[in-house]
């Protein structure tokens, strides 16, 4: 296992290139499923978790190759239906390939992920959406096994709360399904317009793109095609929450500004200068020797993102006073406050609220840390990135499920930043 080493207390400066999606990525690879025939994508980020779905497709019959960032999958030879819990484990988002093999081959045998660092995220909304549509779900020994005769009929389906993968794999299952499928209180994440943009690309017909409602009319084929990868918000409010923590003056390039509403309003809150132009955003913080204090509450798109919950919590604690980050989307997303601890973080948890006291920007020192899932180890690379002296965080393997080549990034940023053996 590898460790990731830092010696923090500088600023960062330069420019940083912002990867492919990966929550994108990983439903569109999915949704190549679909319609047999060469897919291409662009952009794809090569990450752990991207690495994950592609052996998930292996395992179901299929092939690709990638050039650079660009995969070319062919379908054509989908023979397999079945989703190991080898490859559920870990990662919860394998569950995506349920409606596309549902929708090409009638039936998916698919592993429950189980319980993961932040919470006990059931897809129970998946299989009651899926059965809407006329599929039978039997629970045997810790899989779904799910079949139709034919092809699913078009429902109406409503999420108690909107799901991300549960939208998108709906989507998928619908938009071969005989008739209309209306998903009501669906979740309006950017990552879902760019499904919608594919599967239109591939012949769906779709409606109600980026609101939370779409109607999807079921067509009888869809047609391999050519998509791309948006840009990904997440990795791009990392390095600007990274940048505002340490100080400096960082553009973020092919990025989408439009996607990270509630995180700009919040870092100019904290005191931040930004920029957006284009699809690049500045974000200077020369010389400021004060970070603000500003309360969040993670919501679905386009509240601020669960997803980011973490990374500003770090930087909240660099304050100069009291904030309160409430956690509404999962049930257990505090694993980094006792690693942010040890670091000179002043936090108290009560339920799903965490009451950040600041000890101001030069509060944090280095130490030994874990990590704990993706986005607590972004975490916690912001605060060694700030702290005073050397931080190890061991585990890193949470990060390379969704950081693109963060080591160089950094390194090119002007940060003391290298990987070493455990
Ligand atoms: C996706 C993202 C993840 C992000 C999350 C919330 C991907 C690959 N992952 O995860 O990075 O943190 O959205 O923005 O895109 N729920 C149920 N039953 C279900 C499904 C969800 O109760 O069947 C609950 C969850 O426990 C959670 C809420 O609904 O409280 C939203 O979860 P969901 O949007 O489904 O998260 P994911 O799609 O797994």
């Amino acid at each position: 296992m590898e460790k990731l080493i830092i010696e923090g207390g500088k600023p960062l400066y330069g420019t940083v290139r912002i990867s492919g999606a990966k929550n994108a990525a990983l439903p569109l690879i999915a949704a190549t499923l679909l319609a047999e025939g060469i897919h291409t994508l662009n952009n794809v980020p090569d990450l752990r978790d991207t690495r994950t779905i592609l052996r998930l497709l292996e395992s179901l019959g299929i092939t690709w190759e990638r050039h650079g960032t660009t995969l070319r999958i062919d379908s054509t030879n989908l023979t397999y239906s079945e989703a190991s819990y080898d490859l559920v484990k870990t990662m919860r988002a394998s569950v995506l390939v349920l409606g596309p093999l549902l929708a090409r081959l009638g039936k998916a045998k698919v592993s429950l992920p189980g319980g993961c660092a932040i919470g006990a995220r059931p897809i129970d909304f998946h299989i009651k959406g899926f059965e809407q549509l006329g599929v039978t779900c039997r629970l045997e020994q810790g899989y779904v096994d799910a079949e139709i005769d034919g092809r699913m009929q078009g429902s109406t389906i409503f999420f108690d709360v909107p799901s991300v993968t549960g939208t998108e794999n709906l989507l998928m299952g619908a938009a071969l399904a005989q008739g209309t499928t209306i998903i009501k209180n669906a979740a309006r994440e950017p990552e879902i317009g760019n499904l919608v943009d594919m599967l239109t690309v591939m012949g769906a017909e779709i409606e109600g793109r980026g609101t939370d409602r779409l109607t999807i009319h079921g067509v009888e084929r869809l047609y391999a095609s050519e998509s791309e990868i948006i840009p990904d918000r997440i990795e791009a409010g990392t390095y600007l929450i990274a940048v505002a923590a340490t100080g400096g003056e960082v553009t973020v390039t092919d990025c989408n500004p439009a996607h990270l509403p509630s995180l700009l309003d919040k870092l100019r809150v904290a005191g931040m200068e930004i920029k957006e132009l284009g699809n690049t955003i500045t974000l200077d913080a020369t010389g400021r020797q004060k970070i603000k204090c500003v309360d969040i509450k993670t919501m679905p798109y386009p509240g601020y993102p669960t997803d980011l919950q973490a990374q500003f919590m770090a930087l909240m604690a660099m304050s100069d006073g009291v904030s309160i980050v409430h956690e509404t989307i999962f049930e257990n997303r505090f694993m980094h406050v006792a690693e942010l601890h040890r670091m000179g973080a002043d936090i108290a948890i009560d339920g799903h609220m965490a009451v950040v006291k600041g000890v101001g920007r030069t509060g944090f020192y280095g130490a030994p840390v874990m990590a704990t899932d993706l986005r607590a180890s972004s975490s916690l690379v912001i605060a060694g990135l700030a702290a005073k002296g050397r931080t190890e965080i061991s585990r890193i393997y949470h990060l390379e499920r969704g950081y693109e080549q963060m080591v160089e990034k950094l390194t090119a940023l002007g940060a003391t930043v290298w990987k070493e053996q455990e």
